[in-house]
């Protein structure tokens, strides 16, 4: 793959941090070590990114070299690694399907589907309204509600054939889907609800109950003795 492949064809010919990043940046790079400024390649990618609808120009990734002192080079090699990162424009809802193997078998193909008859995309394209892009990438690192879709940074979880559709279309409306599990899990808790904790309270119940008629017992025995 050459760098015309990963990066967009038309670029803008400059690229600014705004004046907000610029302080966030200091604060950022001042977290390093003296000499290690380098290490905050990751979250200066983020601002640029954020900054510029949701992909990241040849123009910035000159800025963030300069900024941390290294070879423009590094710092591509970083923003081609991730997938989160993007090099060419992506629509609105950048949607990035997990199809590793927990969400392959929870029902990933079933995701991709969904959307291809939705959208009428697949994994690397966007829709002509610009809305929609989609990739497919490895673990989002959520496997315990596979399977997930993330949305530009957020999570959807325990989806299927249906609820990506009512994903897809509360999107579209401009009114998404609360994040997290659609099945309303709390967290990674079981699908069946609380379990262990509630025999150990149950459990716990009965020891207090027990205790307590103990201290009752005692109680009576030494008022009798009196
Ligand atoms: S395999 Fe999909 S989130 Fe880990």
């Amino acid at each position: 793959m050459s760098i015309h492949d990963l990066v967009a064809e038309k670029q803008p010919e400059s690229f600014v941090f705004s004046a907000e990043n610029e302080a966030l940046i200091k604060k950022i790079i001042a977290k390093y070590p003296k000499g290690k400024q380098a290490s905050a390649v990751m979250p200066l990618l983020d601002l640029a990114q954020k900054q510029n609808d949701n992909w990241i120009p040849m123009k910035a990734i000159e800025k963030i070299a300069e900024l941390l002192g290294m070879a423009r080079i590094r710092v591509l090699e970083v923003a081609s690694f991730y997938t989160m990162y993007n090099l060419k424009p992506v629509g609105k809802f950048f949607l990035q399907m997990c199809g590793t193997t927990p969400c392959m078998l929870r029902g990933s193909d079933d995701i991709a589907r969904c959307i291809k008859d939705k959208l009428g995309i697949v994994s690397g394209e966007s829709t002509e309204d610009g809305k929609f892009s989609v990739l497919e990438v490895e673990c989002l690192g959520a496997c315990v509600n596979a399977p997930i879709v993330q949305v530009n940074d957020d999570f959807y979880e325990d989806l299927d054939y249906d609820s990506m559709e009512v994903l897809i279309d509360s999107l579209s409306n401009n009114t998404p889907l609360p994040l997290g599990s659609v099945k309303g899990r709390s967290g990674s808790q079981a699908e069946t609800g609380p379990t262990s904790l509630i025999k150990m309270k149950s459990k716990s119940a009965k020891l207090k109950s027990s205790i307590k008629s103990k201290k009752v017992s005692v109680v009576s025995a030494e008022k009798a003795r009196s």
